[in-house]
């Protein structure tokens, strides 16, 4: 998948226009009287109260999506944790559910470090990783006594270990390593490969030099290994093969080193279902394979099972949510395409434009309806590329209707940008019949609040 330039045609799949939205919609989305309901709240009422554009997300959702992670890992092994990776979407609201689940926060900078924070999330739940933290972001960590660093390289053990020590403390370390396996999903979001950025990789002796160096240097502690192999990945023997790799490197690191791994980290990257026709595994089979491979690889390497760790991010969170929009302008260009505009667009959702991501999409107020046209659902940003839904199926639509697209809280509002100087939308949680605002909609006033003219 690459981004499509426009003039391509997009392979055209034969459209059932009564085809079942429920399986990328939230858990609790019913239709009622033409409406689309989540969570038990009306989301055309809720679209015309709190406006557009609106990212909805469905608490009872999230909360399952994070209960069957750790049920179907515990399901296999005692010791596993589920560590959110909150990237994917963050706000004070979205920590304390996570830790009310009983899962621990993966940070991803010290921006997202101060907010599980001030959430209330103690550090003894809190990891850190990124390839290139800053000076002041280790402090931060070392500081808040967070559960683990996962260190990317060199430079970062050797800075780590100079402020731990400098406080007179021990931080626990895993070294995040690229085990050499390319997982079959899009480019960008391939992480684990030995081309990358990222980490230690495996096949020349950088990562058992890491290992080395986290063993030796004062003020830290090395606790085991981390990987990510990528996002949205489909085909879980990727998982296989990597766990493989790591599992022969726990092997040779106690061997060469004496060093037992106390954690074997994962990651994340478990796809989820977007288009109708995806399948993706389901949270039972990624267990399986994970915990039961992890298992297996020990026992023919003579190792003790370590505390398995897990970093789903996208599929706690992105079937969960749904983002509202109104519908503007319509143009109608014979013979070509019809574009339908809404009120936000790549700002409140950019994987079109730089993933050429698909999204299914529907009139919340004609919910009942077959959707029986093809339109382009355009966003009001100053870009061609600014589509959110190209040739996509859809109600017969008509200005003033509000627009659901399906399955957007993962990666949508945490990529939001203020391009144009739009606003960012608020972010409600809807359960039970009751709709709580999360994170208010931003105001001209939040703008400029930076400005210091
Ligand atoms: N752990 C680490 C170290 C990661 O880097 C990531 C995501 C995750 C866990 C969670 O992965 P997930 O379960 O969400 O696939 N912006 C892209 C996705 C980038 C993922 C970056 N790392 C997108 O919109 O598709």
């Amino acid at each position: 998948m690459g981004s499509i330039a426009l003039e391509e045609p997009v392979p055209a799949e034969p459209v059932d226009p009564n085809a079942d939205l429920s399986s990328v919609l939230p858990m609790t989305a019913e239709i009622r009287d033409g409406h689309l309901w989540v969570g038990g709240v009306d989301m055309v009422e809720l679209a015309r109260t709190q406006g557009t554009a609106l990212y909805v997300m469905d608490e009872a959702q999230i909360r399952n999506q994070l209960r069957e992670f750790r049920k179907w890992t515990a399901f296999h092994w005692k010791d596993v944790e589920t560590v959110y990776a909150a990237k994917a979407f963050m706000c004070k609201a979205m920590c304390r559910v996570v830790h009310e689940e009983g899962c621990m926060v993966l940070c991803a900078s010290g921006g997202e470090l101060a907010i599980a924070l001030a959430a209330g999330v103690p550090a003894s739940r809190i990891q850190v990783h990124g390839n290139n933290k800053t000076i002041a972001e280790i402090t931060e960590a070392v500081d808040a006594g967070v559960d683990r660093i996962i260190a990317d390289s060199l430079l970062e053990l050797h800075r780590i270990s100079e402020i731990a020590s400098a406080r007179g403390v021990e931080q626990s370390v895993l070294l995040r390593v690229t085990p050499g396996v390319k997982p079959d999903t899009h480019g960008y979001i391939q992480t684990g490969q030995e081309d990358s950025k990222f980490g230690f990789g495996v096949n020349h002796g950088l990562a058992m030099e890491g290992v080395r160096v986290a063993a030796a240097l004062p003020g830290l502690r090395f606790a085991g290994l981390h990987m990510h192999i990528g996002s949205q990945i489909f085909a879980l023997q990727s998982y296989s093969k990597a766990i493989e790799v790591m599992v022969d490197f726990m092997r040779r690191v106690l061997e060469e080193t004496g060093q037992s791994v106390i954690d074997l980290d994962v990651g994340g990257g478990i796809g989820i279902k977007y288009g109708l026709a995806d399948e993706p595994s389901t949270i039972e089979q990624f267990g399986k394979v994970v915990v039961d491979g992890i298992k297996e690889e020990c026992e023919s390497n003579g190792l003790p099972v370590p505390r398995i760790l897990i970093e789903p991010g996208r599929a706690v969170v992105a079937n969960a949510g749904v983002t509202l929009y109104t519908v503007g302008t319509i143009k109608e260009i014979p013979g070509i395409r019809t574009y339908v505009a809404i009120d936000g667009g790549m700002t409140d959702n950019i994987r079109p434009a730089l993933y050429g991501a698909r999204y299914e999409c529907l009139v919340a107020n004609k919910a009942d309806q077959p959707r029986t046209e093809i339109v382009t659902i355009a966003g009001k940003h100053c870009e061609t590329g600014d589509l959110i839904a190209r040739d996509t199926p859809i109600q017969a639509v008509e200005t003033g209707d509000v627009v659901c697209v399906c399955s957007t809280g993962a990666y949508c509002q945490s990529m939001s940008s203020n391009y144009n100087k739009q606003v960012r939308p608020a972010v409600v949680f809807v359960n039970a019949g009751e709709a709580r605002t999360v994170v208010r909609r931003e105001t001209y006033d939040d703008l400029m609040r930076c400005d210091v003219v």
